[in-house]
């Protein structure tokens, strides 16, 4: 095992010969999370990337976050620290499934939540982020033929807040999916003023319970500007590395899963990647991120739609 101190030396020094920035989702171990020039939510990530004049990307997040970053800089190379980094929503709406399911609903328009593959957002009229959904939804006729994809849980939300009907794909997310009413109840009796906090990835049940839902960076806004001290958090568990930096003084605890022998609040596709394998990625370019050109095309439509869309919001 590589010392941290060392290695995070050889990474900055790789760094700035090679001209490269460090993105990072808030859901990286802490020593990513540390070592990034920025740390941000999905939006984030495709906000910086979009203007960034770096020459080389590396995207320390999933891989629909690096797909998405080179499909906004055709030109530059993205890299990702692990390949298999993916995600359980852009697993769950395959090709091939979609392209079929949107035949069904002919003179719809198509909302894909930023976690899913570059095929799928090349079937897409806008995509969308858990920061800017319901914003963008909004901008539809209350009457208008939408399709959401891939989370039936953020689309169910979005429904209910919007007050519009669209058709829901039927994917969710793993870690967020396993979240356990019975625990965060529990956790409650024992914190009583504490403030539960859910990213709409969470089932309606944990939903209807939480004090706040938002987006990651929402959620981390809040609790800064929030005079209350304690949080039950019900998202990832990486995020609580930022909400403690910018808070020293509260106190946040992670949901457990209703299986509490496992670490299923930590997404296993956002762990894979470490700081070792960021600076290996660095050392020997690879594994990068490749798009065919036509996919590529369509794709970066939606995206941009998006990114236009939601200048105009506050966050
Ligand atoms: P954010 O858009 O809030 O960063 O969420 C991304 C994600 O993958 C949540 O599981
Ligand atoms: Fe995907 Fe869930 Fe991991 Fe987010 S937490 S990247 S939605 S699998």
């Amino acid at each position: 095992m590589v010392n941290n101190l060392k290695i995070c030396k050889s990474i900055k020094d790789l760094q700035k010969k090679k001209n490269a920035v460090i993105l990072s989702h808030y859901y990286q171990e802490n020593s990513i999370q540390d070592i990034s020039d920025y740390v941000g939510d999905s939006l984030a990530l495709a906000r910086w990337a979009s203007q960034t004049t770096a020459d080389i990307i590396i995207l320390c997040g999933v891989h629909f976050m690096a797909e998405t970053a080179k499909i906004l800089n055709p030109k530059k190379r993205v890299f990702i620290p692990d390949i298999n980094a993916n995600c359980s929503l852009a697993i769950s709406c395959p090709y091939d499934d979609f392209f079929k399911f949107i035949k069904n609903y002919p003179n719809h328009t198509v909302i894909s939540y930023v976690n899913t593959s570059a095929s799928i957002k090349a079937l897409t009229d806008i995509v969308v982020t858990s920061s800017n959904a319901c914003y963008i939804v909004e901008t539809f006729h209350k009457n208008a033929k939408l399709i959401f994809a891939p989370d039936r849980n953020l689309g169910n939300y979005i429904n209910s807040v919007t007050g519009r009907n669209m058709v829901l794909w039927d994917g969710a997310c793993h870690v967020h999916e396993q979240f356990s009413l019975e625990k965060i109840l529990e956790l409650k009796q024992k914190y009583p003023s504490a403030l539960i906090i859910a990213h709409p990835e969470c089932k309606s049940i944990v939903l209807k319970v939480a004090d706040y839902i938002s987006s990651t960076t929402g959620l981390l806004n809040y609790v800064s500007i929030s005079k209350k001290n304690i949080f039950i958090v019900a998202t990832e568990s990486g995020i609580i590395h930022k909400m403690k930096m910018n808070n020293s003084k509260k106190i946040f605890i992670p949901v457990p899963p209703s299986n509490s022998t496992c670490i299923c609040n930590e997404c296993n596709f956002m762990r894979l990647n470490t700081l070792e394998k960021l600076y290996y990625c660095l050392k020997y370019e690879t594994p990068e991120i490749t798009i065919e050109k036509e996919i590529m095309m369509k794709a970066v439509k939606p995206i941009n739609k998006m990114l236009e869309l939601s200048k105009k919001m506050k966050l």
